[in-house]
């Protein structure tokens, strides 16, 4: 037995834990998240999750990844090789398009719509690319017109555009973006966060270059992995970078190994992906296959349109203007005079047990957020939530005038 008596005195004595570790675990069970996700599990994922580990090298965990991969596939509506999932949750999406299409001397422009945008820029200013922006007001779309003069006038190598501004529940049109951004030469990024599976969405047909999503929101599976592809186009920029790719875990050559996308020789070891992870991510996307993508937007459409008419009866104002603008997944309404947003998202969590979520950055304090999205798509979800906002408005509504 070895003896620890003299390197624990050497050292100072060990220092003791806190007495709430070793407290039984607590995790609330009936929980509806309906903000802009995670959004609930099925019992297939969380049984799927309940699975034992395996390893990150281990042949079985290799064929969930190629299942994963064909999922994705399917869910981009692309056949570009460079489709893979990231360990890490939706912002490494964005991260990894920037850090691996953007070197220091590119410009991008940035389409700014609410706080993706802002995010985008910030995160090229720390790549040292050239950041120009077009800002659009929040909850509306940027037009074709006010795109083309912005590539005419800053002509990037790079675009950045979100498809679901979940800060704003704007859905951006994407159809015929990438054909300008084509003849200017450039590359189209576009975040798909909180609306890949939910709405449509054709990345090869709308000739996008790169685009990423999260696993947590309509995929159904928890947050940590983020589905990602890349196109030939944006694979050639890759091939001709003049530097490395800034940071290696992002580095998708070397994922593009991992997940066995170039189909090389031997797939090296580049991180260790949680199995646990894979297990959710694979299983969300069989379900999601199984029910086939125009089902499952018809369901988000069918859920959305009930919730926004349940808005509407109530004289709550929706927060995006234009109807075809707005996002199926995530509803934004405007916080009515006198309620205090953060009194009303505490007690539908604390009475209801529903998350709901205010606004963000640029909208916080302004609007609420509703998510139904994955298997929370439902008509009952959208029944329980007005029914828990009618009274926690009436009780906030009495409560600040006092
Ligand atoms: C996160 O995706 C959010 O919109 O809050």
């Amino acid at each position: 037995m070895q003896n620890y008596v003299s390197i624990i005195k050497n050292n100072g004595g060990i220092k003791p834990v806190s007495d709430e570790l070793l407290l039984p675990l607590i995790v609330p069970q009936k929980r509806l998240l309906l903000g802009p996700g995670p959004s609930n599990l099925s019992e297939r994922v969380i049984r799927a999750i309940s699975n034992p580990l395996v390893g990150h090298m281990h042949a079985e965990t290799f064929k969930m990844m190629d299942d994963i991969k064909a999922g994705l596939q399917y869910v981009f509506q692309t056949n570009n090789r460079l489709t893979l999932a990231i360990s890490a949750s939706g912002h490494s999406g964005m991260e990894a398009c920037l850090a691996n299409l953007l070197e220091p001397t590119d410009t991008i422009l940035i389409i700014k719509a609410g706080l993706w945008g802002e995010r985008a820029q910030e995160m090229s200013e720390r790549l040292g690319a050239h950041v120009e922006t077009l800002t659009i007001p929040l909850g509306s779309a940027v037009t074709h017109q006010q795109f083309e003069s912005a590539m005419k006038k800053f002509k990037p190598a790079v675009v950045f555009l979100t498809h679901s501004e979940s800060s704003t529940g704007l859905k951006q049109p994407l159809i015929g973006f990438g054909d300008i951004v084509r003849r200017y030469e450039a590359l189209l990024i576009v975040d798909a966060v909180a609306s890949l599976g939910g709405e449509p969405f054709f990345m090869d047909a709308w000739k996008i270059d790169a685009a990423y999503t999260g696993s947590q929101k309509v995929i159904g599976a928890p947050p940590g992995l983020t589905p990602i592809s890349l196109n030939s186009r944006a694979e050639r920029k890759l091939l001709l970078r003049k530097n490395k790719v800034p940071v290696f875990y992002w580095d998708m050559k070397e994922l593009g190994n991992y997940w066995n996308c170039f189909k090389e020789p031997v797939r090296r070891y580049h991180h260790t992906i949680s199995a646990t992870l894979v297990y959710g991510l694979r299983e969300g996307l069989a379900q999601l296959a199984e029910e086939g993508l125009e089902s499952s937007w018809q369901r988000h459409a069918v859920a959305a349109k009930k919730l926004r008419e349940g808005f509407e009866a109530r004289g709550l104002e929706l927060f995006v203007k234009e109807p075809e603008n707005r996002l199926n997944t995530i509803t934004a309404i405007v916080v009515p005079p006198g309620v205090d947003c953060q009194f009303v998202t505490r007690r539908m969590m604390e009475k209801w047990n529903i998350e709901i979520a205010g606004g963000l950055g640029p909208t916080a304090g302004k609007i609420f957020r509703i998510g139904l999205m994955g298997t929370n798509a439902n008509l009952k979800n959208v029944d329980d939530v007005l029914h828990a906002l009618d009274d926690v408005l009436k009780y906030s509504t009495r409560h600040s005038r006092l």
